[in-house]
């Protein structure tokens, strides 16, 4: 991006009624992360100088949901509107002189590369303002693109104010716009409450700014799911599948073979290696990392932060949770495994169960290389199996009766056979 500065302006303060949902809008998930962190983390990477988010409905949630982020937050105490939320912003923008984008909180699956481009063509056109857009089958939810007959925008129309004429236009708002950050706080204040929804609206800039013969852009995208924002529980569906088909996509397009597109659920933030198999009805948390030449499934649930390294055998029914899974391990059938670490080569039988919660804490259960765990065995955690060390089947190993390495335990509870 050229020198001068950009700062995003992310609009994330609003209940989202037709969600009917106890959880502000912008914390509902799609693919594992939420809706604000899509945009923030996006924004993160097209390196804007400064990032500041409007919160307000619940507005300690959604700002612990971004405490890893850089971004500030500003406070719109009343949700009064998309003009109203930005000019609660003025105070934490006051110095700063470049561009601003704005973006609502709710368009997830917007891509750094059209950030880029939008900024470019932004520049280029020496633009003070310009609104991104696309074209839809069903505009209804978004605010129309009104055009004059030289094709310049004058105006952004919700549904509700529209006419017959303006309902049928098909290019639409998508919420993300550039301006000027001193011509925007300048002419956002002026803005007047919409008649019959008694909001402030951000999209009656529009009109405002052609009044003063300043000319208002329109950088028209033509892949419209980037844009799609989320208003309904339909909306919410829609964007995880559309999402889970992209990562399906690139991870089949990097070597990985998945079997079933229509039944395989992979979040977010997954690294898969080359020449591993995923079977149907596979579902994987978001930041989970597996190695090369895997087997997984069918029917298999890998939970968040678990690690999976190369040559291992995930197979039916297994439940993997914040694991980490060396070389060579098979896991073939029924199994859950919590908080545990498990070496090389390990083979962990049928019906293997890490008891890794004792009602209050968690605890960890360690496997080392090579060990062999009887089927049905239950491992009450915090446990260590030693190197080649064995289980009986159906042994229940208690927490502390570590085995020692190359030794055999057997029984309820087990005892190592001298
Ligand atoms: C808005 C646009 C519409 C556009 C659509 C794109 C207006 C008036 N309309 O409509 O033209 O096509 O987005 O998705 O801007 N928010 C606040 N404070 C408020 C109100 C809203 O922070 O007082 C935030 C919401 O949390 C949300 C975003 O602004 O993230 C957009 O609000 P929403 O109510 O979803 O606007 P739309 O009706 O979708
Ligand atoms: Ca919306």
């Amino acid at each position: 991006m050229s020198r001068k500065k950009c700062a995003a302006l992310v609009l994330a303060a609003g209940q989202g009624t037709r969600m009917k949902s106890e959880k502000p809008k912008v914390l509902h998930a799609i693919c594992g992360v939420s809706l604000v962190e899509h945009i923030v983390s996006t924004l993160s990477a097209v390196k804007m100088n400064k990032i500041v988010v409007v919160v307000g409905y619940k507005q300690e949630l959604v700002r612990s949901s971004l405490k890893d982020s850089k971004a500030d937050f500003v406070i719109q105490k009343e949700q009064l509107g998309t003009a109203h939320a930005v000019k609660c912003a003025r105070g934490s923008l006051r110095d700063f002189s470049g561009d601003v984008l704005v973006i609502a909180g709710d368009v997830p699956l917007i891509q750094k590369s059209t950030l880029r481009s939008f900024v470019g063509f932004h520049r280029k056109n020496r633009s003070k303002a310009t609104v991104l857009t696309t074209t839809v089958n069903a505009p209804k939810a978004y605010g129309r693109i009104v055009r004059d007959g030289q094709g310049h925008v004058i105006r952004i129309v919700e549904e509700l104010d529209a006419s017959a004429e303006e309902k049928a236009i098909k290019e639409i708002n998508s919420g993300i716009y550039l301006f000027d950050a001193k011509l925007l706080f300048k002419e956002v204040v002026r803005i007047k409450r919409n008649r019959k929804k008694r909001e402030f609206y951000l999209t009656d800039i529009v009109e405002a700014l052609i009044e003063k013969n300043i000319t208002v852009n329109a950088y028209r995208i033509a892949d419209a799911d980037q844009v799609r924002g989320i208003n309904s529980r339909k909306d919410l569906g829609d964007l995880n599948r559309i999402m889970n088909k992209t990562t399906i996509r690139l991870l089949q397009e990097s070597g990985v073979t998945i079997l079933s597109e229509e039944s395989t659920f992979i979040e977010q933030r997954v690294k898969i290696g080359r020449d591993t198999v995923i079977y149907p009805f596979t579902f994987i948390a978001r930041d989970v990392t597996i190695g090369r030449n895997c087997k997984l499934g069918p029917f298999c649930k890998i939970r968040s932060k678990t690690r999976i390294k190369n040559d291992t055998t995930i197979g039916s029914f297994v439940e993997l949770n914040r694991s980490s899974i060396d070389n060579g391990v098979t896991i073939k059938h029924l199994a859950y495994i919590g908080d545990a670490w498990i070496g090389k080569n390990v083979n962990i039988g049928a019906g293997t169960i890490t008891a890794n919660f004792d009602g209050k804490k968690k605890h960890k259960t360690v496997i080392k290389d090579r060990a062999l765990i009887g089927a049905n065995t239950v491992l009450v955690a915090p446990v260590t199996v030693g190197r080649s060390a064995k289980t009986g089947a159906g042994s229940v190993v208690c927490a502390g009766r570590n085995i020692p390495d190359n030794k055999i335990a057997v029984g309820v509870p087990a005892k190592v056979i001298k």
